[in-house]
């Protein structure tokens, strides 16, 4: 436990933080989509804002709040920012008054707006990370953001960029991949990067489950409201399943590789969702290529079926075999089981912990790269079985269709309700994103 920097006078704002977020304020100026407070950078008390107050941000919040008590620092939630009013007014949980719980489409500039604030915590639908993530950078705010952390390639850069920006401004980010900050994992990985199961030759990586995704029923009076209740099951906003919870897998065989596949092929359809509104597919099997020639099988669905491998990894050695998650078994050696402890057993108030830690030390913690870079494999798996084609990695970080509403990327607080079209579900041979013009169809 670490209070030092708690007694350290870091209340106020020192004279070097002073001269750092002057100059950010004047080389960040061109780049601030509206009007930020350049917040005063104390680093304690954390000020959190919460950016999407839906089941995960609450949850954050929650994780937050317990992690600050294990290490140690005063914390609170200062404002709540959410589409939706009902959903914003959640944020009296956390004791934040109604004044400090903002509604629309510009909630999250309001949030950031508030004196003081130096964390958000950004739990809102995939599409919006972006523009959500950039907004925090700009504002010199460190982030925990839940993955995935984009929709597509425009959205993607978007995130590398701001990220860069994040390191150079020396604020913390990390990511809501939280077997990253799972003990099991942790000890595991670093046994196989050390050579435990010898040359990795094969990964598998496994988001099956046994039934359907959520539909809240169609509800709000305009397109966009009906698609933002429902955000799974638009691909500007979710990604599609392999993106919005498979991207955990991916990201396990990415950390275990140390990099990213380079190319991919795939299938997947849309089987049971049947007469649902929306456009994503249930399932998607694709296989992936990195550099070394190592291949990864990935495979996810939600579908209703009576047997499933779960959600798992499994890498495949020289000399043995591992789950990624807590154990190893050597060819002809006794097999090994993780031992780590950390501070929490439970991931997601751990990856709180390492963030809040990392802004008292002033250590480093940037996982955007990590995080974007696992978001755009699962980005071009889903584009690879859309198409029925391979792809290239450079080609989906190069792609220039973006799915969302334009304002999306250029400013999302401008964003109004009303209509936006919704895709016809992609069919392979007659979809590319890569042809130009783009071959999509409209319902
Ligand atoms: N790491 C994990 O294990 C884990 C688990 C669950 C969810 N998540 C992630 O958390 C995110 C949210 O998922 P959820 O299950 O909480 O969904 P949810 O629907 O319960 O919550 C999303 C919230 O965001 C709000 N919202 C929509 N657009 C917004 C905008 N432009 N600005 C502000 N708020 C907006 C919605 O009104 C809703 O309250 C997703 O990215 C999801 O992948 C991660």
């Amino acid at each position: 436990m670490n209070t030092n920097h708690q007694n350290s006078g870091d209340k106020s704002l020192t004279r070097r933080d002073f001269l750092k977020h002057s100059s950010l304020a004047a080389a960040g100026a061109a780049a601030l989509s509206f009007p930020a407070v350049l917040n005063a950078q104390a680093k304690t008390p954390i000020k959190a804002v919460i950016i999407g107050a839906g089941g995960r941000g609450s949850g954050a919040g929650s994780n937050f709040l317990n992690a600050a008590k294990i290490v140690g620092v005063e914390a609170q939630i200062v404002a709540v920012a959410d589409i939706f009013p009902q959903q914003a007014r959640g944020g009296e949980r956390f004791g934040v008054p109604q004044e400090r719980c903002f509604s629309g489409f510009d909630a999250f500039q309001k949030a950031l707006s508030v004196p003081g604030v130096n964390y958000a915590i950004l739990a809102a639908p995939p599409g919006f990370r972006p523009a959500h993530f950039k907004a925090c950078v700009e504002a010199g705010v460190n982030v925990f953001m839940e993955k995935p952390v984009a929709v597509d390639g425009p959205g993607c850069r978007i995130m590398y960029a701001a990220g860069e920006l994040a390191k150079q401004k020396g604020l913390k980010v990390a990511a809501g991949t939280q077997r990253r900050h799972q003990a099991g994992y942790i000890e595991t990985i670093k046994r196989i990067q050390d050579g435990a199961i010898g040359d990795i030759i094969l990964l598998r990586a496994y988001w099956v489950n046994n039934g359907p995704i959520w539909h809240r029923g169609d509800r709000g009076e305009t397109e966009l409201e009906k698609q933002i209740a429902n955000w799974y099951h638009y691909i500007w906003l979710s990604g599609d399943h392999i993106v919005e919870q498979h991207v955990h897998n991916l990201d396990v065989c990415n950390w275990i590789m140390n990099g990213h596949p380079v190319r991919c092929w795939g299938q997947g359809a849309r089987q049971q969702l049947g007469n649902k509104s929306g456009e994503i597919w249930d399932h998607f099997a694709i296989e992936y290529d990195y550099e070394n020639g190592v291949k990864m099988y990935s495979y996810c669905g939600q579908i209703k079926r009576t047997g499933s491998p779960g959600v798992t990894e499994f890498a495949h050695g020289t000399k043995g075999t591992a789950s990624p998650g807590g154990s190893i078994r050597p060819t002809g050696g006794s097999p090994w089981r993780s031992t780590l402890k950390l501070q929490s057993d439970d991931p997601y108030t751990q990856e709180h912990i390492d963030l809040i830690n990392a802004i008292l030390k002033d250590t480093e913690l940037n996982e955007a790269k990590n995080v974007t870079d696992s978001t755009l494999t699962a980005i071009m798996g889903r584009e690879a079985a859309y198409s029925g084609a391979w792809v290239e990695w450079d080609q989906i970080l190069n792609s220039k269709f973006a799915y969302g509403p334009e304002l999306l990327y250029t400013d999302a607080a401008a964003m109004k309700w009303g209509s936006f079209r919704t895709l016809r579900p992609p069919m392979p041979g007659d979809y590319s994103i890569f042809s130009d013009p783009p071959k999509v169809a409209t319902v």
